[in-house]
Order: structure tokens, then sequence, then C-alpha cells
């Protein structure tokens, strides 16, 4: 199920708090910076905060500049995006700005938290999610039933410790503010956990008055069968990789790429790649990889395409040669059609292999953009 593309925004003191355990909240911003913020929040379809930042902070989070507020409107977007936040407990200020100002609130709680709001008076859409909440689910109620395909995360901690744990992050945008915090009762930004963004990608630096915004993106792999964004990161290359191919009539154009488990790019290849009108993808990418190297073991492979089962023109069909590179996580957008082969089970011969195959048909349409003239209708 598709997800928005979440991005994580914070500001952050150089010895790492969000804030002092003052009664106001700490400027670690600078003005210019202000802006800037706005500026992505006019950028975005929702914003989401935690009930701790509305107890702590009473933010209004809204888009400040009327410019901003209307080039929204002449694109018909809301004027201001949708603000959203979790609370397990329900246990939220009915007066606080945040159900008071800019567009539309949903509220994203548990069963009992909902019973809560709802007495409490909370002025929102609220969702209740079972007796937990899931944050694949709620990315997916935000997607599905409020069409947020960018979300703006502005924290607190826990939130975004959450978000990057469980492999949801997108993007971080981090402001360095040039000042020490010194009290270790004031909130982190980043809790304990097991963080799956591998070494992240820098994208970006920008000096911002005296302050420094940092953007990255995470890099690693998923571990099992739920992808994380760094999956899709992934996924969307593989699919760029199949447009490059030289056409064919007579084969598919698939991209592949290699990724060991810290997020370190060990190989990438296309089809009919070095003037080999045979060549696979999968194939390419693992002929450029060392054998030997012990980082397959834990490695991705990233095929546009399901990996081919069988085939004439070589003696190992890519399924069997991902399983004998000893790469045991396969990620692709789309089921090979019966084109050239019937029945072909690439993921199924995987499988057997003992490796997981997981297939993100929300890059399907991309996968077989370079293919139409291949397939039916
Ligand atoms: N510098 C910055 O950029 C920045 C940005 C934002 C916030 N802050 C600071 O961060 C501090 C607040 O951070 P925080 O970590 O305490 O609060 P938070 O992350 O804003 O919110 C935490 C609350 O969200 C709810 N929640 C989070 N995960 C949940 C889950 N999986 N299931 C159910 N409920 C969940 C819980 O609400 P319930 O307790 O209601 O169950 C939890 O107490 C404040 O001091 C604020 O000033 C700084
Ligand atoms: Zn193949």
């Amino acid at each position: 199920m598709p997800h928005p593309y979440v991005l994580l925004s914070a500001a952050v003191s150089l010895d790492g708090y969000l804030d002092d355990t003052g009664p106001d909240r700490l400027l670690l911003s600078s003005p210019a910076d202000f802006d800037r913020v706005d500026e992505v929040r006019a950028g975005v379809d929702a914003i989401l905060i935690g009930a701790g930042t509305i107890r702590a902070d009473n933010p209004r989070l809204l888009v400040n500049s009327p410019e901003r507020r209307a080039a929204r409107l002449a694109e018909g977007r809301a004027e201001y995006p949708l603000k959203v936040t979790v609370s397990g407990s329900g246990e939220l200020d009915p007066a606080a700005r945040f159900w008071h100002t800019g567009g539309e609130k949903v509220l994203y709680t548990t069963d009992k938290g909902a019973e809560r709001a709802h007495a409490l008076g909370i002025a929102a859409d609220v969702v209740p999610l079972g007796s937990g909440l899931d944050w694949r689910r709620l990315l997916e109620h935000l997607h599905a039933e409020r069409g947020v395909r960018r979300l703006m995360v502005e924290g607190g901690g826990t939130i975004h410790t959450q978000l990057l744990t469980q492999g949801l992050a997108d993007e971080l945008q981090l402001v360095l503010a040039p000042l020490f915090v010194g009290d270790a009762k004031a909130p982190r930004l980043f809790g304990p956990g097991s963080y799956q963004g591998g070494r992240l990608r820098l994208v970006e630096t920008r000096p911002i008055g005296d302050v420094v915004l940092t953007r990255y993106e995470p890099t690693a792999p998923g571990t099992g069968p739920l992808p994380t964004a760094a999956d899709h990161h992934w996924l969307a290359l593989a699919c760029e990789l199949a447009a490059e191919c030289p056409p064919s009539r007579t084969a598919f154009s698939v991209g592949a790429v290699v990724v060991a488990a810290d997020g370190t790019e060990l190989a990438r290849g296309h089809s009919r790649e070095g003037a080999d009108p045979l060549a696979h993808a999968e194939e390419a990418a693992l002929a450029k990889a060392d054998p030997t190297d012990p980082r397959l073991a834990g490695a991705t492979v990233y095929s546009s395409l399901e990996p081919c089962a069988r085939r004439a023109s070589r003696p190992a069909p890519c399924a069997r040669l991902i399983l004998d590179a000893g790469v045991r996580r396969v990620v692709t957008a789309w089921r090979e059609p019966d084109t050239f082969v019937a029945g072909a089970d690439g993921a199924g011969v995987l499988e057997a292999g003992g490796a997981t195959v997981v297939v993100l048909s929300e890059h399907e349409a991309r996968a077989k953009a370079p293919n139409g003239h291949l397939l039916d209708g």
C-alpha cells in the first residue's frame, strides 16, 4: 500500500537537544530559517506533530506567508496543509491552538484515546487505529483517505525516532543551531533504538544566517518483507536504469542495483549493457560485484522486473545467479508477464532458495514504461 513521502524536520542544539526544560519554547532557529520552514510547509499536503509537542509548545503550524497561501489556492490545493497529530492517550487540551487555526485536523489515536478525545470535545477528525498505533497503517490511511502525497513531520523526538527506526522516513531536514542546552533532562532529538537508515546520504548543506541546514536520505535496504523508504529510492533507481536500455523488440528493458545492508551500492546494471544483446540487468550488475565480497550475503537486489526463472540464451537464469551470489532479498516492481516465457516464476525460485521477494507495485508503471511495445493493450 502506498505511503506519502515523509520528510522529517527539526532544529537541534549542538549537543543534540530539541528544547530546554524551561516553560517557554527554546528558539533554536534563525528568522531566515523560520521563513524556509514556512516555504517547506507551503509545499506539503500535511504536517504532523506528536501530542507531546502540542502540550509543550501549543503551536499553530500555519503557512504564514499570504503569498504562499494564495499560490496554494491558485494550484487548487487547500489554503493550509492538513494538520495531523498522534496521541495514544487522547489526553489533549481542546483549547490548544492546533485545533483552532489553519485548515483541517486529524487525530490518529487508539480506540481508548478516541473515547477520551470525544469526551474532551477535540475539534478534529478522530481516527482510532485499534489498541496501538501502527505507523504504516497511519501513513497508508493518510495516503488513501486524505490524498496526502507529501508529509512534513515536525517532531518531537519521540515521533522522529519511531519513523527513523522503522525505516519510514524518506528525508531528514536538520537545522543545527549554534548553542548548547547542557541539561540531560531536556528532550533529545533522537532516542535509543535500532536505526534502519544505515549511513545516510548527504543531499545538501546550506548556511542560513547562523544555523546550518543539512538534508539527508536513508540508504539502507529493509531487512524483511516490509519495505522501507530506502527500498523505494533504490527501486526507483532500477526503474531509471531500465529506461536507459538499448531498445529491443525481443527482450525486456530492465534495470538492477545491488545494495549492501549498510546502504552501500555494490553494483548496477541494465539489459543489453556493453553491447551484449543478451545481457540481463541482474546478470550485468552481479558480474561487476566481487563474488567473494561478504556483503553480498546481506545485500538486496533491486530489479525493475522480477528476475527471470528460465532462459534459453544462458545456462543460468537471473534468479539462480542471485541465489548463487549469496543474496537473500530481492525487491521488484512487477511480476514477469508471459510475453517470452510462459509461467515464469522467478519469485518462486528465489523463495524456494530462501530469499525474500518484495513486490512494490507503486513502481510498476515506471518499470513498464520502456516495455510498452512488448505488452498487450
Ligand atoms: N526543535 C524542534 O525542531 C522541535 C520540534 C518539535 C518538538 N520539539 C520539542 O520536543 C518536545 C516534545 O517532544 P516529545 O518527544 O516529548 O513529544 P512528541 O514526539 O511531540 O509527542 C509524543 C507523544 O505522541 C504520542 N505518540 C507518539 N508515538 C506514539 C505511538 N506510537 N502510539 C501512540 N501515541 C504516540 C504520545 O501521546 P500521548 O502521550 O498523548 O499518548 C506521546 O506522548 C518539546 O519540548 C518540544 O518543544 C522541538
Ligand atoms: Zn534474467
